[in-house]
């Protein structure tokens, strides 16, 4: 159910509605508009009045800081701070991956607002691979601060009917740009200060960047500064509002749990068409079967992985299984958000939004 009455969507290749959207943005609005990885719900990120509205419109918790979106990569020395601006990595990376699904974390410029990054001397900034997301930004004029256009902790928006659906008229207009290409969100790096670590793996595989740049470190969850530096690691995140359990349906001793239990309302998300084949012959009956992709491409299957969240959870489940896959490449990016949904289920989280508090515990 939408909160609310349903916004306004408007198709994301007309200039006209560009042209509308990004007024709506110069005047302290929110627009949902399409990026390659996820559809974001954006704000003029110099007017904190506007970020605050964005908080607000997600139920996001005020510790967790927006992703700046940039029409070229030429903008990112007007937002970092001089010498992260002038780190070789930092232009490596972006002369080879931006536009893209690539988040870069550099120690901020003074004009950026506390509220955009949680009060952290970083920013993260990145310049997004659709056509729609850059013309709107360029438009607009200003840099715009998106998180993913969902509310917070839950499954992030591959469609507009998705955004519409989730934050209904929260937003004043929907841009329509289909569904993403990607399908999960940015690969977040800290490169602030000479440091080079993975807050988030995404849409740009690890690897590409370590071939860039060399090996990344990560934050462990007991680092002192794991909450400074991650902000967004809250476990809450990516949950539909079911149980999800990842099960390997080509592993005999986890099969019977692949059995529905007397009554059971019991969906498979099958990351191959082999695992879902396994899985219905060891497993079932289920209500509702979502195979990803053909052949297991980690490729193919974070493309589909959110949308089949979402029908997923229109479906009216009991308890989802999830096929894993190598968590290699893009892979990494689908079990890190596999792991949280089924995470955010242990806990009791599903079918409710994100404990803030609860999040903040976590950390
Ligand atoms: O693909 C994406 O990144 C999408 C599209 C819309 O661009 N955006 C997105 O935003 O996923 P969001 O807000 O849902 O996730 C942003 C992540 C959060 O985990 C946040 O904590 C982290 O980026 N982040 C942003 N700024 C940061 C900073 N200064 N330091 C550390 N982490 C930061
Ligand atoms: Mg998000």
């Amino acid at each position: 159910m939408s909160p609310g009455g349903a916004p306004r969507v408007l198709p994301g290749d007309d200039p006209a509605a560009i042209a509308e959207a990004a007024a709506l943005l110069r005047t302290g609005r929110l627009v949902a508009f399409p990026t390659e990885t996820v559809y974001g719900l954006g704000a003029n990120a110099l007017d904190a009045a506007a970020v605050a509205r964005v908080f607000a419109a997600k139920e996001r918790p005020s510790f967790d800081p927006l992703i700046v979106h940039l029409a070229d990569a030429s903008d990112l020395a007007a937002h970092a701070e001089a010498d992260d601006a002038a780190d070789p990595r930092v232009a490596r990376l972006a002369d080879r991956f931006w536009p893209g699904p690539l988040t870069l974390v550099l120690r901020r410029r003074p004009h950026i607002p506390g509220i955009v990054t949680a009060g952290l001397p970083t920013v993260g900034l990145r310049v997004p691979d659709h056509p729609v997301a850059r013309a709107l930004i360029r438009a607009a004029g200003v840099p715009v601060a998106a998180p993913s256009a969902n509310r917070f902790g839950r499954v992030s928006p591959t469609r507009a009917a998705h955004v519409a659906r989730g934050l209904g008229d929260r937003v004043d207009v929907v841009l329509d740009g289909g569904p993403c290409r990607v399908g999960v969100e940015s690969t977040v790096v800290l490169l602030a200060e000479g440091r080079a670590l993975l807050l988030r793996p995404g849409g740009l595989p690890a690897e590409a960047i370590e071939a860039e740049i060399g090996p990344l470190g990560s934050v462990a969850e007991d680092d002192p500064d794991a909450a400074s530096l991650a902000p967004g690691r809250a476990g809450a995140h990516y949950a539909p509002g079911v149980v999800v359990e990842i099960v390997d349906p080509f592993d005999p001793p986890t099969s019977l749990a692949l059995r529905a239990r007397p009554g059971e309302r019991l969906g498979l998300l099958a990351a191959s068409a082999a695992g879902a084949a396994a899985a219905l012959r060891t497993g079932g009956p289920f209500a509702v079967v979502q195979v990803l992709s053909e052949d297991g491409d980690p490729v193919a299957v974070a493309a589909r992985l959110f949308d089949a969240l979402h029908d997923l959870e229109a479906a009216g489940l009991d308890r989802i299984l999830a096929q894993p896959v190598a968590p290699v490449g893009l892979g990494r990016a689908v079990m890190d958000r596999l792991g949280r949904a089924a995470l955010a289920a242990r806990a009791g989280w599903a079918g409710k939004v994100a404990d803030p508090a609860a999040g903040r515990a976590r950390q």
